[in-house]
């Protein structure tokens, strides 16, 4: 009965779970008013519905309808707890000037992610380590971190490699502003860019670093392969590629994420 409905029907994720909470609202009406009708007719009862009784009926419906559509686990517990959170918050009396903060906030940091399906989330030191570990020593190189977030991973190479061109290029604006003033008070030698990663050409760069997600891969796989040339290395933190065994993998300590890299043949 569980069917992936996202792949099925060409929907993003996040168009999915608008239809989905839709659905979850339908249904509840059409259950409540069912219920109220026999209510009123069998024991001519005039029933009401404690609001809470409302909003864990939708939150109910819609995690269901998320596990039959197949959508990934998390999104269950996101359409859980949704309209529990937005029913709190209507009781808590909070001023709209925090819900417009926090819609700008979100929408700097999150707002490309419907299109890329790629969130923000900063990798950490010990993988930085890890990736200068993987770069060719001896000669200067141009190494890019595509969605580069707040620049950590490419200000710290730019440290330990100060005779190399280190750059970052980042879709979402926030993050990169943040980057780009870092980088100023830090006095990193780090470059980073705003915008779009597909708009790059891989041949320029001796080393591609990704900490992406796993929608993102198949299709940066097949820039690297037309673009990225013989001996350059392509190196991901936490996602692989399906079907492409990588040259070399670190797997991490007491975790089950690694860092794969593949030497362009
Ligand atoms: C998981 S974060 C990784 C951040 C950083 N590389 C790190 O290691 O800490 C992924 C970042 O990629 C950015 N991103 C997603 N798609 C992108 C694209 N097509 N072009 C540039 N940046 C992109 C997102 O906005 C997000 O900040």
């Amino acid at each position: 009965m569980q069917q992936n409905l996202s792949a099925k029907f060409n929907l993003k994720p996040a168009t999915l779970a608008v239809l989905i909470q839709c659905a979850a609202l339908l249904s509840v009406l059409c259950v409540t008013w069912a219920i109220y009708w026999l209510m009123a007719i069998i024991f001519n009862l005039d029933l009401t519905y404690p609001i809470f009784t409302l909003v864990l009926l939708q939150a109910l419906f819609a995690a269901f309808f998320s596990y039959l559509s197949g959508m990934a686990t998390w999104w269950r517990w996101i359409h859980l707890g949704f309209p529990m959170i937005v029913w709190a918050m209507s009781i808590l009396n909070i001023p709209n000037t925090f819900y417009l903060i926090g819609f700008i906030v979100t929408l700097s940091l999150y707002w490309t992610t419907f299109r890329t399906q790629v969130p923000f989330f900063p990798s950490r030191p010990v993988i930085w380590e890890q990736v200068l570990s993987l770069l060719p020593q001896n000669m200067p190189i141009r190494l890019i971190d595509i969605g580069s977030g707040l620049g950590d991973l490419s200000m710290c190479v730019a440290k330990a490699r100060p005779e190399s061109l280190i750059e970052g290029i980042e879709i979402a604006p926030l993050p990169w502003l943040v980057s780009v003033v870092r980088a100023k008070f830090k006095r990193s030698s780090a470059v980073f860019k705003f915008g779009d990663y597909h708009a790059l050409d891989f041949a320029n760069y001796d080393v591609i670093f990704a900490y992406l997600s796993p929608a993102a891969m198949q299709a940066l796989w097949q820039k690297a392969q037309v673009e990225m040339r013989t001996g350059t290395l392509l190196i991901s933190y936490e996602f692989e590629i399906e079907n492409v065994p990588p040259t070399q993998v670190i797997k991490q300590r007491h975790h089950e994420k690694s860092l794969y890299m593949w030497k362009i043949k």
